[in-house]
């Protein structure tokens, strides 16, 4: 009975969103490119939908004009040529500095609580199994930050354990603009609670740079780190995806000793 409900609410979702036609992205001229071009031609294919719309890619490309946290400027000059073949060098090697939570990426626990960072709760130590597996992208109301009335409203299922929430981040394309913008949308402490208290959601996925609105940026990350069972995937891309239920595979870097890594997610439907 319990899971033919839930069978009829997710088929619910997919249904009303799956005639959205995939958008532009900022910066591409088509979304469907291959290889093509001789020697003296070459063209690299850059997709967002691989395997003919099998494959939704949701990480963020890095580029010097994404945003950045409390910033204006963006990113910036993070990619160099340190070894050029133009130079001299045998091959072509870069390399890149770049701020742990740039871009699409994950929050492990030590990010708020000091006392889990001197622990070692850093990214090395995620669950891969929540990081991978079957994820429900819903579409919130775009008149709101995320509060505890926004998530009752939703109707998300017991037994749903990961959850990307589009917002009115993903209309506005703020994810697309070099100035942080602090009028993006996010948890209130209060959402945040009702999560952690009502549901089984222990991934958390958002479309703009923090899960938490700017005016509690502190006090809702500290609601959802404590247990240190909820894992934070924030700034993803979620343009153009239908809402559903999908597969979703996520991967950060073993950085040891960081409370955050830049992660590469994919949805699989
Ligand atoms: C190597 O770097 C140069 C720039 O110095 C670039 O023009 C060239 O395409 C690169 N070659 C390869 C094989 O990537
Ligand atoms: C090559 O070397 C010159 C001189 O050191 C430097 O000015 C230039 O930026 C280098 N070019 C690349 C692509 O590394
Ligand atoms: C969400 O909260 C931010 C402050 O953190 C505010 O600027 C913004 O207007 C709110 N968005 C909506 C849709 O209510």
């Amino acid at each position: 009975m319990k899971s033919l409900f839930i069978f009829a609410f997710f088929s619910a979702i997919s249904i009303a969103a799956a005639s959205t036609a995939y958008p532009s992205i900022p910066g591409l001229d088509s979304g469907d490119c291959s290889l093509t071009g001789d020697e003296t031609n070459l063209v690299p294919p850059r997709r967002e939908v691989y395997d003919d719309g099998r494959l939704f890619d949701i990480t963020h490309r890095f580029v010097p004009e994404m945003p950045v946290w409390d910033s204006k400027e963006g990113l910036g000059h993070f990619l160099w040529l340190a070894d050029s073949m133009k130079n001299g060098s045998r091959a072509n090697g870069s390399a890149m500095k770049l701020g742990v939570h740039t871009g699409t990426h994950v929050d492990a626990p030590g990010h708020f609580y000091d006392n889990y960072f001197d622990a070692g709760f850093d990214v090395d130590t995620l669950d891969i199994g929540l990081l991978n597996g079957l994820v429900l992208l819903v579409d919130v109301p775009r008149d709101n930050n995320i509060t505890a009335e926004v998530m009752k409203s939703l109707y998300i299922p017991k037994g749903v354990r990961r959850v990307l929430f589009r917002t009115l981040n993903t209309d506005r394309k703020l994810m697309f603009k070099k100035e942080f913008d602090t009028s993006y949308v996010g948890f209130m402490e209060d959402g945040a609670k009702w999560l952690v208290e009502n549901t089984d959601i222990k991934l958390v996925g958002v479309d703009y740079l923090s899960v938490a609105a700017y005016v509690h940026s502190v006090q809702s990350h500290l609601v959802f780190l404590e247990s240190r069972e909820i894992i934070l995937v924030e700034g993803l891309k979620l343009d153009g995806v239908p809402a559903g239920i999908y597969s979703l595979n996520c991967l950060p870097l073993r950085l040891v000793g960081s409370e955050a890594s830049p992660i590469r997610c994919i949805l699989n439907r």
